[in-house]
């Protein structure tokens, strides 16, 4: 097979499609170049220093791992000077990161989790990096946060970095959903799988089942059905995975179908469960939805969510269609 770079597809993407002019080629090619180098960071562990807490707390009160740091710091460095970008928001961040004034502002807004499955940082379990553009709005002069706040809808890219065995970066500008592998002694990202579907059909469910006693009734009674197996009503038998790293679950389920869950719960009745809507469901709805599969937070497209907060959370349902309408259909009822 004739391997294509990264380069390569994004300008002929542009030749096909005219949805990738040369300042978003320019932001997508210097995310992937600072994904690489966080891959190089997270490969090192305990030989470059890198593990463990970083003694402080981010905005939503969560441990920062040193990791979390410094993939945030590479992603902000890297982003800032190349004109391509007015603004950058960041799970580690609680306020948006405006471009600095001695480089010049451009019309892209950038938001990440720098590092996604921080649990697992530890424990050498592939963990990853979310990202999502946006335009900025027509006539902004300053950014603020209010800026950012746009439906997944207006997304122009999403992708994500999985740092495992391999280091891949999915990435999707509304033309499909392409997969690069990172060939390491080369330094480059490889096209390894082009217009990835996800399969419609699946026995496989990710959810975090220790939370089964606080889930609400939609989720039990699915949740339920798909235990029965073979004898219950969905007349066959399901495996569940969970990996803690939503970039591990969902590269899974966009080669090998399934679903991903992590519902709101009646544990903190305010608290529209654990991931954040603007840059780890937006993103992963986007893939998920160019890969022929669905996302919901239950009872709404996620992508058509209006955002309120740029760190607010949303319960995430996604993967393979059917099986996101069924949950779906069992809340809206
Ligand atoms: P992050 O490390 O960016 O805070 O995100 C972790 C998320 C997500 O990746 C994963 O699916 C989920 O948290 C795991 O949650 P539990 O620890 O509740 O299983
Ligand atoms: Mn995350
Ligand atoms: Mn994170």
């Amino acid at each position: 097979m004739k391997r294509i770079s990264l380069t390569q597809h994004l300008i002929e993407e542009q030749r096909l499609h005219n949805t990738i002019p040369a300042s978003l080629r320019l932001l997508i090619e210097v995310v992937a170049r600072a994904c690489k180098t966080i891959s190089h960071a997270v490969g090192k562990g305990a030989l470059g220093d890198v593990l463990g807490s970083a003694h402080s707390e981010n905005v939503q009160g969560e441990v920062q791992k040193k990791l979390d740091v410094i993939s945030n710091e590479i992603l902000l460095q890297a982003n800032e000077w190349g004109g391509h970008l007015a603004a950058m928001a960041s799970e580690e961040m609680e306020t948006i990161h405006p471009i600095p004034n001695r480089y010049p502002m451009g019309e892209y807004m950038l938001l990440f989790d720098p590092l996604d499955g921080s649990s697992n940082i530890d424990v050498n379990v592939s963990i990853g990096t979310i990202f999502s553009v946006l335009k900025a709005p027509d006539g902004m002069v300053t950014p603020s946060e209010k800026d950012f706040l746009q439906c997944g809808a207006k997304q122009v890219a999403a992708g994500y970095a999985v740092y495992g065995p391999q280091t891949v970066l999915v990435l999707t500008t509304g033309n499909g959903v392409q997969c690069f592998t990172l060939d390491r002694e080369m330094g480059s990202w490889v096209m390894t799988q082009r217009d990835i579907q996800i399969p419609a059909e699946t026995k496989e469910f990710a959810i975090n089942a220790s939370n089964a006693r606080h889930w609400h009734p939609p989720v039990k009674r699915y949740i339920d059905e798909l235990l029965a197996g073979e004898t219950g009503p969905r007349g066959k038998d399901f495996n569940m995975r969970w990996i803690a790293s939503m970039v591990a679950d969902v590269h899974r389920i966009l080669n090998r179908g399934g679903i991903f869950m992590y519902p709101a719960d009646s544990r903190e009745p305010d608290k529209a469960g654990k991931l954040r809507l603007m840059y780890e469901a937006n993103p992963m709805a986007f893939i998920v939805e160019q890969a022929g599969g669905a996302a919901t937070n239950g009872r709404q497209r996620i992508m058509d969510i209006q955002p309120e907060k740029l760190h607010q959370r949303v319960p995430v349902f996604l993967g393979s269609k059917g099986e996101v309408e069924l949950v779906t259909g069992y809340h809206r009822n």
